[in-house]
């Protein structure tokens, strides 16, 4: 008898995450009682600022308790407006500004509003884990370009022209890259989008999500290339600037024949974000900013830490990375070793797994995000905990014969 609960066919094509996979082996590990430092996760370990808690203790003391709507209060798309003119140059109307649970709802919205099955998003590899899922969900069908370090993990324009065809209905750009920490300079922006101005039927959807952790300056798609602003999504939020991943606020910036279907399907999945974390998010975006830049600056010295670390091993190839909070190097010269504890490293998983048992660190395979024989490391981290972690990873490297 057929289960009633069986999967349908678009969500059995979801895979169950990597980093999922080594947290459980991780906590797996932890309640055996050992000691296990993760350097896997996504979020920033700062607390969120005290001013914004504040606001939105006042807020729902105040009553700001009910449904808002639905494309967000109009307090936070004025103060979003204001903050991109503030940051990018450019300020959209409202009507141009969706506000979601997250920045990843925002993606979920956009490709369940425009997708039909098999149509194509192109995504550069590496790139976030949920972003094939996203689209496999919406129908879509996932279309990867492999980018290497040797280009910095920029997809180049002759990259793009090559794989746009009459099936493509986005390119999904990540700037600050999640997980290489690449940045599009601005000459590769207009390059991008010299490639895009030959092909009208593909929308441009640009996370931008990490655009305050950036250590070399940051350029909007949408400040470089107003011209294609009608076809353009930017993804945004204050998960990552304002260490507010848990307040789940995100918000998409387009033309309004797009957030009008991103709103229709938000008001029958979600109704909108929570009122209270709106209320948080003007006082992120409204209030001062200085503590960005201070933040950043801690983050950029400990990725020299950490970078420095990796290279001294001779085993890991670590280019530096100028924004977000991640260093994606390589292991290639450690594949076709045996670690000190005799396990076989054939493949990125088999060394994460075996540096996870043997000395306790948890990183995430790059086959995770389409680019095997890498690693991912988060360094939002206690200093403590990452020079801990190098000691280890250089330790476990050593033991390679
Ligand atoms: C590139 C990228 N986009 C979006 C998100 C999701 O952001 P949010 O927590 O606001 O949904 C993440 C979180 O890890 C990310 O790395």
């Amino acid at each position: 008898m057929s289960d009633p609960f069986r999967r349908s066919a678009r969500i059995a094509a979801v895979e169950l995450s990597e980093i999922l996979r080594i947290s459980e082996l991780a906590d797996a590990l932890k309640r055996e009682g050992r000691d296990v430092i993760t350097l896997g996760t996504g979020e920033p370990d700062f607390p969120t600022p005290g001013h914004v808690i504040h606001a939105a203790h006042e807020a729902a003391l105040a009553g700001q308790t009910s449904y808002t709507l639905t494309a967000g209060t109009r307090a936070l798309r004025q103060a979003i407006a204001e903050a991109c003119q503030r940051d990018n140059g450019y300020r959209p109307e409202l009507s141009e500004i969706i506000v979601c649970t997250g920045a990843k709802q925002v993606l979920y919205n956009a490709f369940a509003a425009t997708l039909d099955p098999g149509d194509e998003v192109l995504i550069p590899a590496p790139y976030w884990t949920s972003y094939p899922d996203i689209v496999t969900v919406s129908s879509g069908r996932p279309v990867f370009l492999p980018t290497s370090a040797a280009t910095g993990f920029l997809v180049t324009p002759d990259q793009l022209r090559a794989a746009i065809g009459p099936r493509t209905r986005w390119l999904l750009l990540n700037s600050p890259s999640n997980p290489s920490g690449a940045v599009y300079p601005r000459a590769a922006i207009e390059a991008l989008a010299d490639v895009l101005r030959e092909a009208p039927h593909v929308g441009i959807m640009v996370d931008e999500i990490y655009q305050h952790i950036s250590y070399v300056p940051f350029h909007s798609f949408r400040s470089v290339a107003p011209d294609l602003a009608d076809r353009t999504l930017i993804v945004n939020g204050v998960s990552k600037s304002h260490a507010m991943t848990g307040w789940r606020i995100g918000w998409g910036i387009g033309p309004g024949r797009l957030i009008a279907p991103m709103v229709a399907v938000q008001s029958q999945i979600t109704s909108g974000a929570s009122s209270v974390s709106q209320a948080a998010a003007v006082a992120a975006l409204a209030g001062d900013q200085q503590l960005l830049a201070e933040r950043s600056d801690d983050f950029r010295a400990r990725r020299d830490m950490v970078a420095d670390a990796l290279n001294a091993t001779g085993i890991l190839d670590c280019p530096s990375a100028d924004g977000a909070f991640y260093l994606f190097p390589s292991c290639a010269r450690a594949l076709g070793r045996t670690s000190g504890k005799g396990r076989r490293i054939e493949t990125d998983a088999d060394f994460c797994e075996a540096l996870l048992e043997e000395e306790g660190v948890a990183l995430v395979p790059g086959r995770a995000f389409g680019t095997p024989g890498h690693l991912r490391l988060s360094y939002a981290y206690s200093r403590a905990s990452l020079s801990e972690a190098t000691t280890r990873i250089a330790r476990f490297c050593a033991s390679l014969k």
